[in-house]
């Protein structure tokens, strides 16, 4: 193949790319955007098979089958909740395979010396660390999520000075290859550093974390790629890499801003270690009294409101109560009572958790509100109907100074006329912390888990 033609498919993929990102923002467009997407990625394979450069192709097609069979059957059969773990183990194939790259690069241009250029040393040592570290790190995510080594972070004294030398050493090596040493030692130095950096690196970040931690290792590995897009001269992976890139850095800073916390916060604080405050979270709140009512009476008053709002959270993930929380909004639509949902960008454990599960429903996309819009509507809504949220509806992230989550946006669900709270004890949530929202005068909590309650919900209204 030409190399004008190359280059014009290589174009239309880089098109089909951007437009598959453009199209998948938008839950009624998102199935389009994957077409897209998977269509520029065959034409980009099918032109990269294209090239003279092409050496032998039945390693390739053996290593396409092994990968692709293995990724079309993960993809089939993993169930929604395990989507983080399953998007961490892909992820960190992306870095390895960058990183095993700039390893095959160095090897052939190394011993012929002075053919190992500044610029393509700098994309061979990049794609190797970032590669590297982006694939032992998403192996760690990938086995605190599927609870193969404790969730919690697992602190040591004095690790991120530990930390901060290893990468120091790594990075040294990494400069001297640069500076002009064709050793095959260095190259192999800073690949194993990078990888036991991965592991120390992620290792004190805790389970819940852990989304965050895989967008950050997402985006390193487009950054990985990239810089092998270099290696190889192929602008295709340079463009790519660098939407991978920067679109997981964009979703790492958006979800760091909806929890309040800093990146540094996610990536050095140890948050969710078990503390005596989590133990005292978990005892009462502020003696406050706690009223409980019964699913009959909740019943009764979603029976005959005006406007309901629905606000879930990880517990709906957990009980997989979409499907009946959808069966319920209709029996009161049916009613002619206002239903919609209120969705807080991190409510749950993933981005988009909640518009995913509610989409598995057939939940109508018109009835979900965003949170600015979802707030506004709180003073007009008869009962908010919270089901396995919590830190999302804390009011002390409004009002507390001294809370862990003071500053955090939340859905004011205590603005409504009424609150009934769906979990099944009085336990915290992610943030291990107290909420006052369960003492409030206008709450009452419906205990039980979130399926079996909404069931009785729904037995509740057709009753009446
Ligand atoms: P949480 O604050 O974690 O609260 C979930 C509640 O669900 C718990 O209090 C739990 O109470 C209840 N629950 C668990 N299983 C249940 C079941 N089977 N039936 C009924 N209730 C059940 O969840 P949230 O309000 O969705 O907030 C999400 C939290 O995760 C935030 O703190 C957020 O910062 C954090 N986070 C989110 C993300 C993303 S990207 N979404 C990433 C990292 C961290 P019981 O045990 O009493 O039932």
């Amino acid at each position: 193949m030409g190399r004008v033609a190359t280059d014009f498919a290589y174009l239309a993929t880089i098109v089909a790319f951007i437009l598959a990102l453009k199209f998948l923002s938008h839950p009624a467009t998102a199935r389009r955007g994957n077409w897209i997407g998977a269509v520029g990625m065959l034409v980009a394979i099918a032109v990269t098979f294209a090239q003279k450069s092409v050496v032998s192709y039945w390693e390739i097609v053996v290593g396409m089958a092994i990968g692709g069979s293995f990724g079309a059957v993960a993809a089939r059969r993993v169930k929604m909740t395990a989507m983080p773990q399953m998007v961490a183990l892909f992820n960190g194939v992306g870095g390895g395979a960058a990183a095993l790259i700039s390893l095959a690069e160095f090897h052939n241009l190394a011993p012929a010396s002075g053919r190992l250029h500044g610029d393509i040393s700098v994309s061979i040592i990049l794609s190797a660390l970032i590669g590297a570290i982006s694939f032992s790190g998403s192996l760690v995510a990938f086995a605190k999520l599927q609870e193969l080594i404790q969730g919690r972070p697992i602190v040591y004294p004095e690790q991120q000075i530990v930390n901060g030398l290893l990468l120091a050493g790594v990075l040294a090596a990494g400069v001297a290859v640069v500076a002009g040493s064709e050793k095959q030692w260095l190259i192999v130095a800073v690949i194993l550093g990078a990888l036991l950096f991965g592991v120390l690196f992620v290792l004190p970040i805790g389970g819940a974390d852990m989304p965050v931690v895989i967008s950050l290792l997402n985006a390193f590995t487009g950054i990985a790629a990239a810089a092998t897009g270099f290696e190889l001269e192929n602008n295709v992976l340079i463009v790519s890499g660098m939407l991978v890139g920067a679109s997981g850095t964009l979703l790492t800073i958006l979800m760091g801003r909806a929890m309040n916390r800093s990146i540094a916060n996610v990536l050095f604080g140890a948050f969710g270690q078990v503390g005596p405050s989590a133990a005292a979270a978990a005892a009462d709140t502020d003696g406050g009294a706690v009223r409980s009512a019964t699913a009959d009476d909740v019943a009764v008053m979603l029976a005959y409101a005006h406007k309901v709002v629905f606000v879930p959270g990880y517990g709906m993930a957990v009980a997989q109560a979409q499907h009946d929380v959808r069966q319920l909004a209709d029996l009161l639509e049916a009613r002619g009572v206002e239903v919609s949902y209120a969705i807080h960008p991190v409510a749950g454990r993933m981005p988009g958790h909640m518009n995913v599960l509610l989409a598995e429903a057939n939940v109508p996309y018109p009835q979900l509100k965003e949170m600015d819009e979802a707030n506004s509507e709180f003073p007009r809504t008869d009962v908010a109907l919270v089901i396995g949220a919590n830190d999302v509806t804390n009011p002390d992230a409004r009002t507390n100074q001294g809370s862990p989550i003071y500053g955090m946006p939340i859905l004011n669900v205590d603005e409504a006329q009424s609150v009934v709270v769906l979990k099944r004890s009085m336990n915290p949530g992610f943030a291990g912390i107290e909420n006052p929202l369960f003492v409030n005068p206008k709450t009452v909590m419906l205990f039980g888990d979130a399926k079996d309650s909404i069931t009785q919900l729904i037995a509740g209204i057709k009753a009446q």
